[in-house]
């Protein structure tokens, strides 16, 4: 019998003991063998999760590269801090699955995708909006022809009062951005995965920091907020005359929570939320509903490692490339720059 993959984690706060964790638990495939947190607290949680011993929870992740024969590493820090292990990790010969946004600038990516080439090793990176089932058959049927050729889409993850209070999420130093990175990533993800991740040509964008000292459902602290905005909304052309709109909001006055992708072709449409096809058929426009939306998967990041494990043991493609979310972090940069230098800047 083959053996199990050896599992090790960099960070395993919210998220780590919230979807990694448990998802990797259920793979029959894989084994959680080393926790490194440098909070003791959180490092003692994932690994009572997880059910590692003391003995091989580390509060350095070069100690843990160094110490374990590790084959895959789960990195879930905040985000500056997702490429150093990344690297390291890879360099250490290990397979890496890390957390969305990849990274905090385009150059990081660029390491990253370098440091895969040299070890030969496979990194893929959570973008679990993709996993939906709803994203899924969404992608079935743009692929399949269903809308045609896509050429305008609307991605918007927009909260009203939804400044995160745990975590990193408002500290600019270990996060860099706030909703831009932290759920606009989500959206723009989706949105280039079902158009087919076209080049991109340009930015323009505005970001704005009004209110998010007010306060928000999660109960955050206004001073501790030094992210750049709360609010950002971008313009995204693309070569073949494609174009993206984005909105992402941790504090708007808006009528409440508006998260959407919307995706428009020459022969249809889709919608994700309520999931809504658009057709046209015998001299009539139709939102379609489906009754069922066909075979479910295991859902969002269970569904990611699920696939991200079988590329491993069979050999293939990984879920989600770095080369896409390189693209994604290119708009995303762009997005910041012109909003700074209140222009349109070049992507
Ligand atoms: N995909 C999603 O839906 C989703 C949801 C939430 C968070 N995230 C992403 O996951 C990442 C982590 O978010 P979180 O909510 O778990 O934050 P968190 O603060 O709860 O957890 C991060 C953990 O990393 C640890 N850490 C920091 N520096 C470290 C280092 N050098 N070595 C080892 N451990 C280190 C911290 O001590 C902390 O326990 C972020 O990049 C965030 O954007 C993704």
């Amino acid at each position: 019998m083959r053996d199990k993959l050896r599992v090790g984690f960099v960070g395993t706060g919210g998220i780590a003991r919230g979807n990694h964790i448990p998802a990797w638990l259920a793979l029959p495939d894989a084994e959680i063998v080393a926790i490194c947190d440098i909070d003791p607290r959180a490092a003692a949680l994932g690994a009572e999760m997880a059910g590692v011993e003391k003995a091989h929870v580390y509060d350095d992740y070069e100690k843990m590269l160094e110490s374990e024969d590790l084959n895959v590493v789960d990195v879930c820090t905040p985000n500056s801090v997702h490429m150093p292990p990344t690297v390291a990790a890879l360099e250490a010969g290990c397979h890496v699955f890390v957390e969305k946004p990849v990274a905090i600038s385009a150059d990081e990516v660029r390491r990253m995708i370098a440091a895969r080439d040299r070890s030969q090793k496979l990194l893929c990176v959570t973008q679990n909006m993709r996993y939906s089932d709803e994203a899924l058959a969404a992608k079935r049927f743009v692929d399949a022809g269903g809308i045609g050729d896509p050429y305008w889409a609307k991605a918007e993850y927009l909260r009203a009062r939804g400044v995160p209070a745990w975590g990193s999420f408002i500290d600019a130093e270990k996060s860099a951005g706030g909703p831009c990175y932290d759920i606009g990533v989500h959206v723009l993800d989706l949105t280039l995965h079902l158009m087919g991740f076209p080049e991109p040509i340009s930015v323009s964008a505005n970001t704005w920091l009004e209110i998010a000292d007010k306060p928000s459902v999660m109960q955050h602290d206004p001073k501790k907020y030094t992210v750049p905005e709360e609010l950002a909304v971008g313009f995204i052309r693309f070569e073949k005359n494609i174009c993206v709109s984005l909105g992402a909001s941790w504090a708007l006055n808006a009528t409440g929570n508006q998260n959407n992708v919307s995706v428009y072709g020459t022969r249809g449409g889709v919608q994700m939320w309520p999931f809504t096809l658009v057709k046209e058929e015998h001299g009539m426009m139709l939102n379609c509903t489906p009754q069922s939306l066909g075979k479910k998967g295991l859902g969002g990041h269970a569904e990611e490692i699920k696939r991200f494990v079988e590329a491993i043991v069979r050999g293939g493609k990984v879920p989600v490339p770095p080369e896409q979310t390189l693209i994604t972090q290119r708009i995303l940069d762009g997005i910041y720059k012109s909003a700074r230098e209140g222009k349109e800047v070049a992507v």
